[in-house]
């Protein structure tokens, strides 16, 4: 990769950054496409938010993603913010139009594709998302509109609440305590799995919040984690013999990919996102 005088950038805001693999997978599709661009890493406390906005603004950026803790506050400081994004209420992506900053979530859409791609017949499906964060909003607010209902189960079950309600204005929503009993009455009553929560992350890779008695061979499963490439979770649905699982790293590589068409006009090469990211992970299929 050779960085120019006339380089334009791209970065991830947020704080921390460093576990992040978007900058191998983004530079790697700039130097593949013959792009002069670089995306950088920027470790952005929140005091300092503000600021940064302001360099994307006025230097020589094409746009940026935006992760923890500033994804919910950096809508304010934008020009525009598009209907998903501002409902979902959150940014991850942003893209210089002109002199405007404008704030996207490609969280939500990526899922959508991802699940959308091995499930026919969405609209007769019912899907359970565990998890009330971030994640599990972008997931949801989409969702909700595709299939016949959605359940919401969450630890904190006000939160579940609070998002149920928000959707039940776009389609059929209901919120569910995370508890064994519940899950057990609810999991054959559902087609759709998605874990949106933290649990299973890297370094706690140990952790499921669902174990292999819980899944059914109806199941197609959903994990939002992508770091490691096969969760716990999805080993527990594998071994319960589901239908299809599906792996974070298919969210992950496609958020990076529509951010990259709204920063460049151009088509992504997925595939060579896809090896890039499966490489940094320590490759093996899922
Ligand atoms: N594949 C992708 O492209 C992609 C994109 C975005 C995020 N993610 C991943 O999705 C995961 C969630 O991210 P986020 O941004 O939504 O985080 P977040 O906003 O902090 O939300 C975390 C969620 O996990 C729940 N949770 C945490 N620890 C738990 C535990 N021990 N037991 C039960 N529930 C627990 C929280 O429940 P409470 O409400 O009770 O705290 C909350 O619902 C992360 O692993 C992240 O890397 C992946």
């Amino acid at each position: 990769m050779r960085v120019l005088g006339s380089s334009m950038l791209c970065c991830l805001i947020g704080d921390p950054v460093e576990h992040s693999l978007s900058p191998q997978m983004h530079n790697a599709v700039f130097e593949h496409l013959g792009i002069n661009a670089v995306y950088i890493p920027l470790r952005v406390p929140k005091d300092a938010l503000a600021a940064s906005i302001e360099i994307i603004r006025k230097s020589n950026f094409l746009g940026a993603n935006v992760t923890m803790p500033h994804k919910e506050s950096v809508l304010a400081l934008l020009d525009e913010v598009d209907g998903a994004a501002s409902g979902i209420g959150a940014v991850n992506t942003i893209a210089k139009e002109g002199d405007k900053l404008v704030g996207y979530n490609t969280d939500g859409p990526a899922a959508l594709h991802a699940i959308a791609s091995r499930v026919s017949k969405l609209s007769n499906k019912s899907a359970l998302v565990l998890g009330a964060g971030g994640a599990a909003k972008a997931i949801a607010w989409l969702l909700v509109e595709h299939v016949a209902e959605l359940h919401i189960a969450n630890r904190t079950f006000e939160r579940a609440k609070e998002l149920a309600r928000a959707l039940s204005r776009k389609g059929v929503a209901y919120s569910h305590p995370l508890e064994r009993g519940v899950l057990k009455q609810l999991l054959p009553k559902v087609d759709i799995v998605i874990n949106a929560t933290s649990v299973g992350m890297y370094p706690r890779v140990d952790e499921t919040i669902l174990t292999k008695e819980y899944f059914l061979p109806h199941h197609v499963v959903f994990d939002a984690v992508y770091n490691p490439l096969l969760t716990r979770f999805l080993q527990e649905a594998k071994k319960a013999g589901v239908r299809e699982v599906i792996p974070g790293i298919e969210m992950f590589v496609l958020q990076g990919a529509l951010a990259f068409e709204k920063w460049t006009g151009r088509r992504a090469p997925i595939e060579l996102m896809r090896s890039v990211v499966e490489k940094e992970l320590g490759g093996g299929s899922v």
